[in-house]
C-alpha cells in the first residue's frame, strides 16, 4: 500500500516537472532577435524567434510588457505553413520623422514621427520561401505588416488564414462589437475580455445583413488595462485584401486575426508576389483621450495620391432623409411593387414620395439661409418600390432615371443659384456588379450637372452571392469606387462601408462613411434606439478608425412627428448633446439631420450655422470610454474655438480651462449648455444659451445633464 502511494506520487512529481520543462521550453525557446523604440522610448517592440524557426513579437510600454510573446505565421491553400523553419538573413533599422500636410481635417498637419525595424526571414526547408515583417515604434502605438517579396517559390497565394496573435496581459476592460463579417451596426457591449461573447449578438432584427460566425470582435475595439493603459486594436491601410476580425481565446487572453472569408472559394485571400498585407495597429494611450488623438491610422498610409483636391468640399448638409426614416414620407414614389409591374403599368403615386422638386427647393432654402452648403436628397430615382425584393433587388436600380415629380436638372439648377450643392445618393441595394456596370453612367451625369459627392449605400446582403461586405472582394470594390470616382472628381461618403483603415490620406474623396450604429436606429430600432452610453463610447471605438457620418442635430428628441412608434423610438441624449456631437465626432461632411421645421426659429441652430466641418487642430481635454468626452477643435483658417461635451446616463460638472487660446486675442463664448433641470429621459430639450467674454486665462464651467453635453463656441472678437 505504501509503496503503491510512493508510486503514485512519484508519477505525480515527473509528470509536473515534465509539464513543468514542457512550458518553460515552450516559453523560453523564444529569444529576442532585435529590437525597436518609439522615438521617444516610451513603447518597445521585440522581435523574436524560437529554437524550431517560429516567429513571434511582444510589446512593451515603459518597460511593461503590454503584449506578451505572439506568435506570426500564415496558413495557405495547397502548399505548406509558414510558422517555422524560420531564419533570420537580415535585419535593418530606420528612422523617419517628417510633417505632412492635410487637405482637410481633425488636424491640418501631422507628425510622422517613427522607427522602423525590417526583418527578412527565409525558410530553411529547400523551399527556401521569404518574407519581410516591418515593425513600425510611434509614440501613440505600434504598426506590423509582412511583405512577401517576389520568388520562384511562391507566386500566387491563396490565404486560408493569416495567424497573427495578440497576447493580452491580463482580462482587460473590452469595449467591442462582434467580428460581423456583414455589418458594424451592433451596439457596443462593454465586458471583461474574458467575457466577451459575439455569438450572442447574432439574429439581431435590425440587420438587414448579418454573419458572425465565430467569438471574434470587430475592429477597432478598445480596451483598458488594470495598469489604466488604454490600447485599441485595428488595421491600417486595407487594400487588395480581407479585413481583419479577432478571434477571442479566452484561456490564454490572446486574440488572433481571423480574416473575412467568402462562400464562392475556398480559401480568403488572393495575392500574387510582391505584395504587402495591410498593417496591424495596436494604438495605446495613458490618458483614454490619446486613443483620440493618434494618427497612427493616417500615418501607415501613403500620401494622397490624387494630387490636387481643391474640388472637395466638406460640408454641412441637410436632406430629405430623416422624414423617411419616421415614416412622414417614403423613398419609393409609387408603393410596394413588383419591378415589372412598376415598369409597365405606370401606377399611381400614393403622394407621399418624399424626393419632389418642391421639398427639395424646401430644402435648399433652408441651407441657403443657415450657412449650410449641401443638401442630399434620397429616393431621387426608380428602383425604391422593389429594392428590398429579393427576385428585384439585383437590377433594382440604374442611378441615372429620376422619379416623375422629381426634376433633376431644375433641382441642381435651383440650388446653385443659391450657392448650395446637391449631394447625390446610390443606394446600389448591395448589389455590386449592378452598380459596377452603371458606374460609368451614373458618374457621367453627376459631372454633366458639376455634382462632386454621392452619399453610396449596400443595404442587404451582397450580389454576387457568398460575398460578404468584408471581405477582399468588397474591399477592392469600395477601393475601385474610390478611384474611379476621383477619375469624375466625385467624393464619397460611403453607408455600409469597410470601417476607416485610413485611406482617407491616399484618397481624400473617401470623405466620410457610416460603419457604426448611427443616428438612424433612434428612428426604427426595435429595441427603441441607441442608448445614453452609445455616443460616449462610439468616441473611442468606431471613431478612431476614421470620420463617421453619424448624423446628428436631431432637435425633436421625442419625436413627435413619427408617424407611429410601436417600439418607443426617441433619442436618448438632450437636444445639447445633439449640437455637442458635431465637435466630437469627426466627419468632413456633418449632416443636419432633423426636419426643417424642427429647426426652423429654434434658438440653438445658431450653433449648427457657426460650426465648421474643417479643422486645424484637436485637443481632448477630459474622458473615459463609453462615460464621457470633450473635445476642443480650432477651426481651420480661422482664430475661433470650438468645444463639444457629452456624457453617459450619469450628470458631470467640469471645469474646462481655456489655456489653448491664443494669449493676445480676446474671444466670446457661446454656450450651449443642459438646462438646469434636463435630462435625457423626461426633460431633453431644456437648454441655456450664456455668452460670456474669454481670453486664455478664463475658465469655462460646465454641468452636464444625465444624457446630456455642452457646446461652445468661441469666436474671436
Ligand atoms: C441605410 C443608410 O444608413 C441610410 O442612411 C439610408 O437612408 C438608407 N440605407 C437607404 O439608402
Ligand atoms: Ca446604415
Amino acid at each position: 500500500m505504501i509503496k503503491n502511494i510512493n508510486n503514485v506520487l512519484k508519477l505525480f512529481f515527473i509528470t509536473l516537472l515534465f509539464v513543468a520543462i514542457f512550458n518553460c521550453s515552450a516559453i523560453a525557446s523564444f529569444k529576442i532577435v532585435d529590437s525597436i523604440d518609439s522615438p521617444n522610448r516610451d513603447v518597445k517592440i521585440n522581435f523574436l524567434l524560437s529554437e524550431n524557426g517560429e516567429i513571434a513579437y511582444s510589446v512593451l510600454f515603459k518597460n511593461k510588457k503590454i503584449i506578451d510573446i505572439s506568435t506570426l505565421g500564415f496558413t495557405f491553400k495547397n502548399i505548406p505553413s509558414i510558422k517555422d523553419n524560420l531564419k533570420v538573413i537580415t535585419t535593418k533599422k530606420t528612422t523617419y520623422n517628417n510633417e505632412w500636410e492635410m487637405p482637410f481635417g481633425e488636424n491640418h498637419f501631422i507628425k510622422n514621427n517613427y522607427n522602423k525595424l525590417t526583418v527578412l526571414l527565409g525558410e530553411k526547408t529547400d523551399s527556401q520561401r521569404q518574407l519581410s515583417i516591418i515593425f513600425r515604434a510611434y509614440n501613440d502605438g505600434i504598426g506590423f505588416r509582412y511583405y512577401f517579396p517576389e520568388q520562384e517559390n511562391l507566386k500566387n497565394v491563396y490565404i486560408l488564414e493569416e495567424n497573427t496573435q495578440f497576447k493580452l496581459t491580463g482580462d482587460h476592460e473590452a469595449w467591442w462589437i462582434p467580428g460581423d463579417w456583414d455589418i458594424y451596426e451592433h451596439l457596443y457591449n462593454h465586458t471583461k475580455f474574458s467575457e466577451i461573447d459575439a455569438i450572442s449578438k447574432r439574429n439581431n432584427p435590425d440587420l438587414a445583413a448579418s454573419y458572425i460566425p465565430i467569438n471574434a470582435v470587430s475592429t477597432p475595439v478598445t480596451m483598458k488595462t488594470s495598469d489604466k493603459l488604454y490600447l485599441a486594436f485595428h488595421e491600417a491601410a486595407l487594400v487588395d485584401y480581407s479585413s481583419m476580425t479577432l478571434r477571442i481565446n479566452k484561456d490564454d487572453l490572446s486574440m488572433d486575426s481571423t480574416l473575412v472569408g467568402t462562400d464562392r472559394k475556398d480559401y480568403k485571400v488572393e495575392k500574387s508576389t510582391p505584395f504587402y498585407t495591410p498593417w496591424r495597429v495596436i494604438q495605446i494611450g495613458e490618458k483614454a483621450g490619446d486613443l483620440i488623438e493618434s494618427n497612427i491610422i493616417l500615418n501607415l498610409n501613403e500620401p494622397n495620391k490624387l494630387g490636387d483636391v481643391s474640388w472637395i468640399k466638406p460640408m454641412k448638409y441637410v436632406g430629405i432623409w430623416w422624414e423617411m426614416h419616421l415614416g412622414i414620407s417614403t423613398w419609393d414614389y409609387a408603393g410596394s411593387q413588383d419591378m415589372s409591374t412598376f415598369m409597365s403599368t405606370n401606377p399611381e403615386p400614393t403622394g407621399k414620395h418624399g424626393a419632389t422638386t418642391e421639398n427639395a427647393k424646401k430644402y435648399i432654402d433652408f441651407a441657403s439661409l443657415n450657412n449650410i452648403k449641401g443638401v442630399l436628397v434620397e429616393g431621387w430615382n426608380i428602383g425604391w418600390e422593389y429594392w428590398r425584393n429579393e427576385k428585384d433587388r439585383e437590377h433594382a436600380f440604374d442611378f441615372v432615371t429620376p422619379y416623375p415629380d422629381y426634376d433633376l436638372e431644375e433641382v441642381v439648377n435651383y440650388a446653385k443659384s443659391k450657392n448650395v450643392d446637391l449631394i447625390m445618393h446610390h443606394e446600389t441595394s448591395a448589389s455590386v456588379e449592378n452598380y459596377e456596370q452603371h458606374q460609368d453612367e451614373a458618374y457621367s451625369l453627376m459631372e454633366s450637372l458639376d455634382l462632386h459627392s454621392v452619399k453610396t449605400g449596400y443595404v442587404g446582403s451582397i450580389i454576387p452571392k457568398g460575398e460578404y461586405h468584408h471581405g477582399q472582394y468588397m474591399v477592392n470594390h469600395y477601393v475601385n469606387t474610390a478611384k474611379k470616382a476621383a477619375e469624375y472628381k466625385i467624393a464619397l461618403d460611403v453607408h455600409e462601408p469597410i470601417v476607416p483603415t485610413g485611406l482617407r490620406r491616399t484618397y481624400p474623396n473617401l470623405l466620410s462613411a457610416e460603419g457604426a450604429r448611427g443616428q438612424e436606429f433612434n428612428a426604427w430600432a426595435t429595441d427603441g434606439g441607441n442608448p445614453p452610453n452609445h455616443n460616449p463610447t462610439l468616441a473611442f471605438t468606431r471613431l478612431l478608425a476614421g470620420p463617421m457620418d453619424f448624423t446628428p442635430g436631431i432637435f425633436d428628441i421625442k419625436l413627435r412627428k413619427k408617424t407611429d412608434n410601436p417600439y418607443n423610438n426617441r433619442v436618448h441624449t438632450t437636444l445639447s448633446q445633439q449640437l455637442a456631437l458635431y465637435v466630437v465626432f469627426y466627419s468632413p461632411v456633418q449632416m443636419a439631420a432633423d426636419l426643417v421645421e424642427n429647426y426652423e426659429g429654434h434658438p440653438v441652430l445658431q450653433f449648427i450655422r457657426d460650426v465648421p466641418v474643417d479643422w486645424e487642430t484637436t485637443k481632448v481635454l477630459n474622458g473615459e470610454v463609453g462615460e464621457y468626452v470633450t473635445i476642443a477643435r480650432k477651426q481651420r483658417d480661422s482664430d475661433n474655438w470650438f468645444i463639444g461635451s457629452v456624457t453617459n446616463e450619469k450628470a458631470r460638472d467640469f471645469n474646462i480651462p481655456l489655456n489653448f487660446l491664443d494669449r493676445f486675442k480676446r474671444y466670446t463664448a457661446t454656450i450651449y449648455e443642459d438646462g438646469e433641470d434636463a435630462h435625457w429621459d423626461n426633460n431633453p430639450t431644456s437648454y441655456n444659451i450664456r455668452k460670456i467674454k474669454v481670453n486664455r486665462s478664463s475658465n469655462i464651467r460646465l454641468h452636464l445633464a444625465p444624457g446630456g453635453g455642452a457646446a461652445i463656441s468661441i469666436l474671436k472678437d
